[in-house]
C-alpha cells in the first residue's frame, strides 16, 4: 500500500516518540513491502519560536494533502504560566482539529498483566479491563465564544452542541460497541446541562437503531469515581469535549503509565494519530520518555487502513518488550530501565524478524543488549 504521512514531532519528548515510532513504519514498509511515505512539518511551540504560529499555512497544507499524519506532543511551559500570551502552542492543535473536522477522538484504554504493579489500582480491578473512549473532538466549550470583559474582570466561554454535532460521533460510538461487548455509556451532566441534556435526546433516539446494544448514562463526577471503583463495567463510553478531556486521562493511569496510551482522531478528511501523553518537557533529550503510546498510535493508524496484520504484528510486539522487561522507567518499577531509544529499536527488529523473537525461552537466556 502507498500512503502519504504527514509527520509533526511538535515539542518535548514529542520528537523522541515519533522518532521511535518512525521506525516501526519503516520496518512495517520492508517487512510489508509498503511505500509509507514520511513528510516532516513544524507544529507547535517550535513553529512558534520559528514562525511566529503554532500552525503554518505551509503545515496545514501539507496535512490537508496527506493520508494521515502522526503526531508527537505539543506544550512547553512557557506558555502555560502566563495567562497574557496571545499565541499559545495549544490554539495550533484545536486550528488543525477543526480544519481538518476530525470530530471523534477515539482512545481505547486496557490493562497489561504484566504491567499490573504499576498501576495505582489493585490488581483485582484491573482484570479485563478494555473499554474505549468516544470523545467529541471539534465542538463544546473549547470551541464556543469566548468573552473577556473589558476590565478583565469576567470571562466566560461559551458550551454549544448541535445534534449533528452530537449524532455524527454517535454514530460511530455505537457502531463500535456494536462491534465489541453491546454496551454504550453516554457521561454527561444532564443534571444541570442543557447541552447534556440534547446529547441524551439524541443517543436516545439513536439507540432505536441498536436494539442489540445496551445504553446506559452516567453523569460525569460519577463516571470518574466509576472509573476508579470499577473500570472492567465499561464497553463503550461516549462523551463531549471536556469532559473526555479529563476522564481520558484520570483512564489512561489504570494501565499504569500515560505513556501506554494512544488515540486516533478521525472525521470527515484525514486522521490523525498521537499518544494521549503530553510534551513531558522535564523529559526532553534525556531519552527517558515511554514511546510505547506513540508506536500502538502508529498500530491504530495501521488499523484506520485496513491493514490489521501489520497493526497485529505492532501490538505483539508491544506485549513482547512488556514480557521481555524491555520498558521504559514509568514501567520498569525496580528493574533495569530501556532508553525509549531502544523500544524503537527493539520493536523495529521484531518486526523484521516477523515476531519470532524468543528471548525469553532461550535456554542460554542470551541478553537483549547482546543481541541489537
Ligand atoms: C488532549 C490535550 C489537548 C486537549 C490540549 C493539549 C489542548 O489535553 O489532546 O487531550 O485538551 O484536547
Ligand atoms: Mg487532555
Amino acid at each position: 500500500m502507498k500512503k502519504k504521512i504527514t509527520i509533526l514531532p511538535g515539542d518535548g519528548i514529542g520528537p523522541e516518540v515519533v522518532d521511535q515510532g518512525l521506525k516501526v513504519i519503516n520496518a512495517i514498509n520492508q517487512s510489508f513491502d509498503h511505500k509509507f511515505e514520511l513528510k516532516e512539518a513544524d507544529f507547535g511551540a517550535i513553529s512558534i519560536d520559528k514562525h511566529g504560529t503554532p500552525l503554518t499555512d505551509k503545515t496545514l497544507k501539507e496535512c490537508l494533502s496527506s493520508d494521515a499524519i502522526f503526531l508527537g506532543a505539543i506544550g512547553d511551559p512557557k506558555y502555560d504560566n502566563n495567562p497574557n500570551l496571545p499565541v499559545r502552542p495549544e490554539q495550533g492543535l484545536l486550528k488543525l482539529r477543526k480544519s481538518l473536522e476530525l470530530f471523534s477522538n477515539i482512545r481505547p484504554i486496557s490493562t497489561y498483566d504484566l504491567l499490573f504493579n504499576v498501576s495505582p489500582l489493585k490488581s483485582t480491578l484491573l482484570k479485563d479491563v478494555d473499554f474505549v473512549i468516544y470523545r467529541e473532538l471539534t465542538g463544546g466549550i473549547y470551541f464556543g465564544e469566548k468573552k473577556l470583559s473589558e476590565d478583565k474582570t469576567i470571562a466566560s466561554d461559551l458550551c454549544e452542541y448541535s445534534d449533528k454535532e452530537i449524532s455524527r460521533i454517535a454514530y460511530q460510538a455505537f457502531e463500535a460497541a456494536a462491534a465489541r461487548r453491546k454496551k454504550l455509556t453516554l457521561v454527561d451532566k444532564a443534571n444541570v446541562l442543557e447541552t447534556s441534556r440534547l446529547w441524551r435526546r439524541v443517543i436516545q433516539e439513536i439507540s432505536q437503531e441498536y436494539p442489540d446494544v445496551e445504553v446506559d448514562y452516567l453523569f460525569v463526577d460519577n463516571a470518574a469515581m466509576q472509573i476508579v471503583l470499577n473500570p472492567g463495567q465499561f464497553d463503550v463510553i461516549l462523551t463531549e469535549n471536556m469532559f473526555g478531556d479529563i476522564i481520558s486521562d484520570l483512564a489512561s493511569v489504570i494501565t499504569g503509565s500515560l505513556g501506554m496510551l494512544p488515540s486516533a482522531s478521525v472525521g470527515k478528511k484525514v486522521a490523525l494519530f498521537e499518544p494521549i501523553h503530553g510534551s513531558y518537557p522535564q523529559a526532553q533529550g534525556l531519552d527517558i520518555a515511554n514511546p510505547m503510546a506513540a508506536i500502538l498510535s502508529v498500530a491504530m493508524m495501521y488499523e484506520h487502513f485496513g491493514l490489521f496484520q501489520e497493526a497485529d504484528m505492532i501490538k505483539n510486539g508491544i506485549k513482547w518488550a512488556l514480557a521481555n522487561d524491555v520498558v521504559t522507567q514509568d514501567l520498569s518499577a525496580d528493574k533495569e530501565a530501556s532508553p525509549c531509544s531502544k523500544i524503537g529499536d527493539v520493536l523495529a527488529w521484531y518486526i523484521e524478524e516477523k515476531g519470532e523473537l524468543k528471548i525469553k525461552t532461550d535456554p542460554a537466556n542470551v541478553s537483549l543488549n547482546c543481541i541489537i
